[in-house]
């Protein structure tokens, strides 16, 4: 299990531009977070430096009290995985099988162990019909979970998702729901980038919100829905029941339908 900090971390991209500003954050193992926020704001650059894939100009990564400075990005990518927002990034084997298989061959996992943990992944992300198939073939929300399927056949220990729902059907939110549960109960850290409050509510506990290169809010759900001010500077409309409560008056802090209904049950109308 892993815990992952940021210290004061700023990064420019090539042409310059800064996209995050002194990042301060600590990651605990077996958290939920969602990080949220305008188009631009930071979010994705953000996830990339947890896992390597872009390295601090100023401040330091920590990775279980390491500093990531001294690791490679195979090594911090062992322990973070991040799945693309867009999966045709990331895809280029010409089977679901060897896609999933391919960082595992990479690190001369024995073949046994390697097949078993292919087949778990793809059983997990609902997956296992299509093993021979090529991704291409695959519809984008079934190409997207053969993303996160690589990432738990790995066996990371922090898993980062950029848009799951994008583009995705009930079933497929369903396949997602089960695919965080799974994780959650192996007491794995979870972090997402998303738009979708329904989807934050329903899955994440704490929200981090960033806003033009900087996190301006780190709470729980609760405390963060119910902050106006951050929601007005950052443009998130609250979720769904929230907004409702608001318009009926309920002074209760609900969020999800579950809460709704839980509510209506012990006092009514
Ligand atoms: N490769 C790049 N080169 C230059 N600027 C970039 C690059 N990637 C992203 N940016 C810029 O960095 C800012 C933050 O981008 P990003 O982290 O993708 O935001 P978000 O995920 O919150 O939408 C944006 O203004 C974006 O245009
Ligand atoms: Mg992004």
């Amino acid at each position: 299990m892993s815990k992952l900090e940021f210290k004061n971390v700023s990064f420019a991209y090539s042409n310059g531009f800064k996209a995050v500003d002194n990042l301060n954050l600590t990651i605990n193992s077996g958290e939920k977070i969602a990080i949220i926020g305008q188009n631009g704001a930071g979010k994705s650059t953000c996830a990339k430096l947890m896992n390597g894939l872009l390295r601090p100009n100023e401040g330091q990564i920590l990775l279980d009290d390491k500093d990531t400075s001294d690791m490679t990005t195979a090594q911090i990518s062992r322990k973070v995985g991040y799945v693309f927002q867009n999966p045709n990034d990331q895809i280029f084997n010409s089977t679901v099988y060897d896609e999933v298989a391919f960082s595992l061959r990479a690190m001369k996992v024995e073949e046994n162990e390697l097949d078993k943990r292919v087949r778990k992944a793809c059983e997990v992300c609902d997956l296992s019909s299509y093993l021979d198939d090529h991704p291409y073939d695959l519809p984008y929300s079934t190409r997207k979970f053969v993303t996160i399927a690589i990432t738990i056949a790995n066996d990371c220990d922090i898993y980062i998702f950029d848009e799951p729902t994008a583009g995705q059907d009930s079933y497929s939110m369903k396949c997602l729901k089960n695919v965080i549960d799974y994780l959650h109960e192996k007491n794995k850290t979870i972090i997402t980038i998303t738009h979708d409050m329904e989807f934050v509510v329903n899955n994440f506990d704490r929200v981090i919100v960033m806003q033009n290169k900087e996190i301006i809010k780190d709470a729980d759900k609760s405390e963060v829905f119910d902050d106006k001010k951050t929601l007005e500077k950052s443009y998130i409309k609250a979720p769904i029941i929230k907004r409702l409560c608001n318009s009926i008056d309920v002074k209760e802090n609900l969020l999800s339908v579950e809460d709704f209904v839980a509510y209506i049950e012990k006092f009514g109308v």
